[in-house]
C-alpha cells in the first residue's frame, strides 16, 4: 500500500516504523516527518496542521490510505477533507475528534451514554465556578475545555489554588479560547491506564493496555509532560476489567456519537483511573460506583503509549488500519504478541518549561537491543540534532517487565546529548506490584 503518516513526532515515527514491519512491503510517507522517520519513509515537506497543504499531497499522491498522528488535523478537520476526496484515512472526522478538543463535549456524550466518569460542571462565569467548589471537595480538578497542550488541567490541592486556576482560565485568559470554558471536576482517586480502542464507526477491538508516567521526574513529581515513559501492558488493567472497559465505557461512546450522527473510526483513547478498593473509593461524590472512571478521551494514538503498545503488534497492521478506516474491523485484525513492551522518554533538559535546541545527538547507532524513535529531531548534513522536548522515545521488548525496561535503559545509556534528561523509574508501579 502507498501509506501517508501525518505528523512528526515519536508516535509517527512509531506508526511508520510498525508499517514498515508488516511482511507486506508498503511505500511510506511522513509529512512532515522527522530525521528518525527518513530513514524508513519519504519525509514531505507539509506540516501537519496544514490541512490544505496535506489535501493537496493526497490528492496528486493518490495514497492508499492515509493516517492522522496529531489532534490537532483531527479537530481542524483534515479527516473530512481528505474522505471528501475519497481518500481511506484512518482517524475520526472533526465531529468525532470534539472527544479530545472540548471536554464539555465528552462529558456530555459519557453522560448520555451513561459512562462512568467524575462529576463535572462547566462554567464561563469565575464566580460561579468558585461557588461551586465546596460541593467538590479537594483535591479538586479544574480543566481548560478546549485543547491546551496537555497543560490546561489544573489538580488543585487547595481552595486557593482552585480559585487561582478559575481565573487564570475565565479571567485572565491563560489558554485564550480553549479557557473560555471551564470545566470543575470531581478528583478521582486510584492509578490510571491507557486504552487505545481500534474504532470502524459499528466495532472497537481494544489494543493491549499501557502506562504513561505523566509527571517529569522520578516519583511522579513535578510539572506535568506530555508523557516520560510508557509501558505494555499495565498490570492494574486485571483480564476481568477488559469486557467491562470495552462495552460500559468505548461502545457505548461509539453508539451515542453514532446517534448523534457522527460515525466514528480511528483510535479512541480512554484515560482511566482504576480504583478496586470497597470503601469510598471515588472522592467525595462517589458517583458512578464504577472500578473504572474514564479521566479524558484523545482522539488519537497516545504518545509515548504507542511507541510501547505498536511493537507488540503482529498482523498486518496496514490492513488493520485500513479496515477501521472503511468500517470492515475484525478482532481477528489485530494481532498481540506476547512480549512486554517498555519506552523511556529522552528529553531536552528544561522540559517541560524552556530548553534549548540544537543539540547534536551521538550514539544512536550504538543502540543495538532496542528500537529509538524520535521524537523531536531534524537532520543536519550528517548529524541528527534535537528539536524538541521529547527527543528521543527509547523501547526494549522482553519476555518479562524487567527485561523490557533494562532493554530500554541500556539503549538510552548509549545515547547522548548536552543537557539530556530521562526518568530512571519507568514502570515502577508494575514493580512495586510485583
Ligand atoms: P488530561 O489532560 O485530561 O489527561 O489530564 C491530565 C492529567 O490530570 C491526567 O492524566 C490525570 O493525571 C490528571 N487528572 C485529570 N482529571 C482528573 C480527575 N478527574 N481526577 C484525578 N486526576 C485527574
Ligand atoms: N500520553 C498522553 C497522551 O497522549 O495524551
Amino acid at each position: 500500500m502507498k501509506i501517508l503518516v501525518v505528523g512528526g513526532g515519536g508516535r509517527e515515527h512509531a506508526i511508520a516504523w510498525r508499517l514498515a514491519q508488516d511482511e507486506a512491503r508498503h511505500e511510506i510517507f511522513c509529512a512532515p516527518g522527522n530525521a528518525g522517520t527518513a530513514a524508513i519513509a519519504t519525509n514531505v515537506a507539509v506540516g501537519a496542521e496544514d490541512v490544505d497543504g496535506v489535501a493537496k499531497w493526497a490528492r496528486e499522491n493518490n495514497p492508499d490510505l492515509v493516517v492522522v498522528g496529531p489532534e490537532a488535523p483531527l479537530v481542524k478537520g483534515l479527516v473530512d477533507r481528505l474522505l471528501s476526496l475519497g481518500i481511506p484515512t484512518f482517524g475520526p472526522v472533526a465531529a468525532g475528534a470534539r472527544m479530545e478538543g472540548s471536554k464539555r463535549f465528552a462529558k456530555e456524550v459519557m453522560d448520555a451514554a451513561g459512562v462512568p466518569t467524575g462529576k463535572a460542571e462547566t462554567f464561563t462565569d469565575a464566580a460561579k465556578a468558585k461557588a461551586a467548589l465546596p460541593d467538590y471537595g479537594l483535591p479538586v480538578v479544574i480543566k481548560a475545555d478546549g485543547l491546551a497542550a496537555g497543560k490546561g488541567v489544573i489538580v488543585a490541592e487547595t481552595k486557593e489554588q482552585a480559585e487561582s486556576a478559575i481565573d487564570d482560565m475565565l479571567v485572565g485568559n491563560k489558554f485564550g479560547a480553549a479557557g473560555a470554558e471551564v470545566l470543575v471536576e470531581e478528583f478521582l482517586h486510584g492509578e490510571e491506564c491507557s486504552i487505545l480502542a481500534m474504532v470502524d464507526g459499528e466495532r472497537a477491538v481494544l489494543l493491549p493496555s499501557s502506562q504513561d508516567h505523566k509527571r517529569i521526574f522520578d516519583g511522579d513529581k513535578g510539572p506535568n509532560t506530555g508523557g516520560m515513559g510508557a509501558y505494555s501492558p499495565a498490570p492494574v488493567v486485571t483480564e476481568d476489567k477488559l469486557p467491562l472497559i470495552k462495552e460500559k465505557i468505548i461502545m457505548p461512546v461509539v453508539r451515542e456519537l453514532k446517534r448523534r450522527g457522527v460515525t466514528y473510526r480511528g483510535i479512541l483513547y480512554a484515560g482511566l483511573m482504576v480504583n478496586d478498593e470497597n470503601s469510598n473509593p471515588y472522592g467525595p461524590l462517589a458517583k458512578s460506583g464504577s472500578t473504572v472512571n474514564v479521566v479524558e478521551f484523545n482522539a488519537r494514538f497516545g504518545d509515548p503509549e504507542t511507541e510501547a503498545v505498536l511493537p507488540r503488534l503482529g498482523g498486518d497492521f496496514a490492513t488493520a488500519l485500513l479496515h477501521a478506516a472503511t468500517g470492515r474491523l475484525a478482532d481477528e485484525d489485530i494481532v498481540v504478541k506476547p512480549e512486554v513492551g517498555a519506552t523511556v522518554i529522552v528529553a531536552s533538559g528544561g522540559y517541560p518549561g524552556s530548553y534549548e535546541k540544537g543539540k547534536a545527538i551521538s550514539g544512536l547507532a550504538d543502540v543495538k537491543d532496542a528500537v529509538v524513535f524520535h521524537c523531536g529531531t531534524k537532520s543536519d548534513g550528517g548529524e541528527v540534532l534535537t528539536s524538541g522536548g521529547r527527543v528521543l522515545s527509547v523501547t526494549g521488548l522482553g519476555a518479562t517487565l524487567r527485561e523490557a525496561v533494562d532493554k530500554a535503559y541500556a539503549g538510552v545509556s548509549k545515547i547522548s546529548f548536552d543537557k539530556m534528561f530521562y526518568r530512571r523509574d519507568i514502570a515502577h508501579r508494575a514493580f512495586e506490584r510485583q
